[in-house]
């Protein structure tokens, strides 16, 4: 029963984050990955502060590379994450001396990555986290990196050279925090969708829209699967395609018993998927890892014990976790495959 399998009977693409380091050096992780993933992107590999720690020349694209060769080896397919981001621009670009010399310095980092890996990588996640309405302005968008420095024109420059730089590549704006029912996700959601609008009118390329889904089981607000439901046809609307971009599930504030807070990711798992699938503009499905062995939030718990977010245990065994995916792969109504002509080795029903 792989993941992959049952997401491609019903015309989805499912996968998750890796770093170069679990599948170099943890060959039955790597395993678990080919057995249940048909696509994979870099959790951190292709940040910008990764590829160019401390100048423009320093090009640590081995474990970008790793990560490619792992994807193109294995037939899966690749997603780009990501382009720029506000939290791992490598320090000198705030250095720059002027507006222009920033822009030069965007332009040939986003070209250089995307050219190296172009007609590989099905989707690129552009300027990733582009809304934060706690910044005041009436757009809601994000002031610091990038717009501070380079005015408001600095979205379409990176979404009109990433899609001169990689023509294949879906172009997406990947948000988090518009999947629950509160006035915080409320307001995230229509700063998102007014940006997406006023992009299209500009005639800025953008193609799909990630939602990162980096879900609370409790303490979080409530989740609506009619809101949920109704922001995702919203976006169908717009004549864009989604993707699940970093499903995990925050088990910080739950009790410590395993079996219970197991139970408790498990149906938000169900609950979330239930609701996202019903979308048949819902192409993809990406957890942010698939083991607990290796996720962003193992210390996130006030109590120190390790947290159980994924669909496997730090041990590679399937949790309740996995069986809610399956279910709801299972469920999921059938839609066409997004169109794209990719090398599905991996991720067709045959494989
Ligand atoms: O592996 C190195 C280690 O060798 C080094 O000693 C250590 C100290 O510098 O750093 C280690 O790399 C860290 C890496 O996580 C692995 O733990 C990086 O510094 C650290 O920046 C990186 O954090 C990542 C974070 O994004 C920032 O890039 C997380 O893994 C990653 O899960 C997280 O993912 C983000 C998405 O990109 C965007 N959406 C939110 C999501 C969660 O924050």
């Amino acid at each position: 029963m792989e993941l992959r399998k049952l997401a491609a009977e019903k015309g989805l693409i499912y996968g998750t984050a890796i770093s170069a380091t679990s599948i170099e050096g943890d060959p039955r992780f790597a395993d678990l990955v080919l057995r249940h993933a048909g696509l994979v992107v870099a959790e951190y590999d292709m940040k910008w502060q990764h590829l160019n720690p401390s100048k423009p020349e320093d090009d640590n694209y081995g474990p970008a590379d790793a990560i490619a060769a792992f994807a193109l080896d294995n037939g899966l397919v690749l997603r780009g994450h990501n382009l720029l981001w506000y939290r791992s621009t490598p320090h000198w670009f705030f250095d720059l001396p002027s507006q222009q010399e920033m822009e030069r310095a965007v332009v040939a980092h986003i070209r250089k990555l995307a050219e190296r890996y172009r007609g590989r990588v099905h989707s690129w996640d552009v300027v990733n986290e582009l809304i934060e309405p706690a910044n005041g302005r009436p757009d809601g968008l994000r002031t610091a990196a990038f717009l501070d420095q380079m005015g408001l024109d600095y979205i379409e420059l990176a979404h009109r050279t990433a899609r001169d730089a990689d023509p294949n590549a879906r172009l997406v704006v990947n948000e988090y925090s518009v999947e629950l029912d509160s006035r915080e996700h409320e307001a995230r959601r229509a700063a998102l969708l007014g940006l997406l609008e006023r992009m299209q009118r500009s005639g800025t390329p953008v193609d799909a829209v990630g939602i990162q889904a980096h879900l609370p089981v409790t303490g979080g607000a409530p989740f609506s699967a009619s809101r949920l439901r109704r922001f995702l046809a919203e976006i169908a609307g717009l004549g864009l395609t989604i993707q699940i971009t970093e499903l995990d599930i925050i088990d910080r504030d739950v009790p410590a018993d395993e079996t219970v807070r197991d139970q408790l990711v498990a149906d938000t798992y169900g609950h979330f998927l239930d609701a996202a699938l019903d979308e048949p503009a819902v192409k993809m499905v990406v957890t942010w890892g698939l083991s607990d062995r290796y996720s962003w939030l193992t210390n996130s718990r006030r109590d120190r014990l390790p947290a159980r977010p994924l669909p496997f245990d730090a041990d590679l065994e399937p949790k309740p976790a996995f069986d809610a995916m399956v279910r709801a792969f299972a469920n999921a109504p059938q839609r066409p495959a997004d169109e794209d002509g990719w090398p599905r080795s991996r991720i067709t029903v045959q494989s």
